[in-house]
């Protein structure tokens, strides 16, 4: 009981909190979007750990100390050939669109955060010791996340270990939570009335708007997200429509080669020099030796082509595009590696963190796999990886090397 009447009320006490709109069923509402939204986006991202097939090589893998949070992980197919595509493009699409949720559902239930006493029980410590790893691990996700596509990298460390580890941290608390209240979500859906405590606030506000009104508000801040984001993960014209993401509004160019990109060859520091006719050799080594290829002799042996996209760990992804060269699988042959082994392929890139990639047996063995020389219809240009540069269905755009300088089959 407050002595003083005319003390301001503390955020610790009930009446603090003013706003209608709070209650158990405006939270419940939020909380089951969530539970569907932040599950998927825990699985697609670990889909997307995995689709760098980390366990092949430590070029690949951005967290080495992982332990037994790798259990998961298994050889990333190539088919569907849009399957990257898809699984990122819904991670960072859907992380994006879930933020008005995530925000609007913290909102709902802050005046929780200051119930005392802090710990009625060993059992009510643990749920709120819970909470502070599910909103810090929450928020720290979702910061993490979209500094991360916003190409800001501010963050204390390397984003791969931060916002994998976090993820685990978040998942875990997420779990306990969502198991210890969707009974209670569920069961306030279907009340019809609700009592004053529990969020529901003793002197509530003049309404300014219907608890309706504010999740329809909510639910279209969803949508603008979502309407100027999914546009850099469908490509083509709509691709202009991401107004969010960083790269949404760069001017591909028109033409054969005009896509996007992630890295130009300037910014990966490709010198010229390097690339010309007379100078670039394509080292490829396997069981029976080294061979050295001109760009003139692989342009020689036998092309196939294959319509596939670019796919980005950052979301954004291109339609297939239709690539022209060599077989993976032809090139293991080359060096003696009738059956196609695991390959690490090498870069004259100076810049960026997949300056080596490592691809799987069953990646080389693809037909669909290429050293690609040319793209719909013409040769590759600088940025899209001249001399020639890797494409392999259903891989992240990083283990599709551009610049190739060697190539090496056999046991990584
Ligand atoms: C706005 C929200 C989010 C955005 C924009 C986002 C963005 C990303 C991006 C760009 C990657 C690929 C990193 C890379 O390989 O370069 C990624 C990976 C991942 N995300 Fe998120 N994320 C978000 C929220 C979340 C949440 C809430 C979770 C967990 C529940 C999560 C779990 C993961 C995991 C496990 C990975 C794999 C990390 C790795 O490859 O090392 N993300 N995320």
């Amino acid at each position: 009981m407050r002595d003083d009447p005319r003390a301001p009320l503390l955020p610790t006490s009930p009446g603090f909190w003013r706003s209608p709109l709070r209650g158990p069923r405006f939270t419940a509402v939020l909380g089951l979007v969530l539970l569907v939204g932040v599950t998927v986006l825990f699985g697609t991202g670990l889909l997307s750990y995995a689709a760098c097939n980390p366990g092949l090589s430590p070029v690949n893998d951005k967290t080495p100390d992982k332990g037994v949070l790798g259990f998961y992980l298994f050889a990333w197919p190539t088919d569907p050939h849009w399957l990257y595509r898809l699984t990122q493009g819904v991670h960072v699409t859907l992380g994006i669109t879930l933020i008005p949720v995530l925000l609007a559902k913290l909102w709902s239930v802050v005046p929780r955060l200051f119930t005392l006493p802090p710990a009625r029980s060993l059992a009510h410590a643990l749920e709120r010791l819970s909470l502070l790893l599910l909103v810090g691990g929450g928020l720290f996700q979702f910061v993490t996340g979209v500094l991360n596509v916003q190409l800001d990298y501010v963050f204390p460390g390397s984003f791969y270990p931060l916002h994998f580890y976090g993820a685990w941290v978040f998942f875990a608390a997420f779990v306990a939570h969502a198991a210890l209240k969707t009974p209670t979500a569920l069961r306030n859906l279907r009340r019809l009335r609700e009592e004053p405590g529990d969020l529901v606030s003793p002197r509530p506000a003049e309404p300014t708007v219907s608890r309706r009104g504010a999740l329809w508000f909510v639910g279209g801040a969803s949508l603008l997200l979502f309407a100027t984001t999914v546009g850099q993960s469908l490509g083509g014209a709509l691709r202009r429509t991401a107004l969010l993401a960083p790269h949404g509004g760069a001017d591909p160019g028109s033409g054969p080669n005009g896509f996007q990109i992630n890295k130009t060859a300037t910014h990966a520091g490709i010198d010229r020099a390097e690339t010309g006719a007379d100078a670039w050799r394509l080292v490829v080594t396997g069981r029976t030796g080294t061979v050295r290829l001109s760009r003139a002799q692989l342009a020689g042996l036998p092309q196939y082509s294959a319509a596939l996209p670019i796919a980005c760990v950052e979301g954004w992804s291109t339609p297939d595009q239709w690539w022209r060269g060599v077989r993976l699988r032809d090139l293991a042959a080359l060096v003696g590696h009738d059956d196609p082994p695991d390959l690490f392929v090498e870069s004259l890139q100076r810049h960026g963190a997949f300056r080596k990639a490592a691809l799987r047996a069953n990646q080389v063995a693809d037909p669909r796999s290429l050293l690609a020389l040319y793209v719909n219809g013409e040769e590759l240009s600088p940025d899209h990886g001249h001399p020639a540069r890797i494409i392999v269905p259903a891989a992240p755009g990083v283990l599709n090397t551009k610049w190739v300088a060697r190539l090496t089959f056999g046991d990584l």
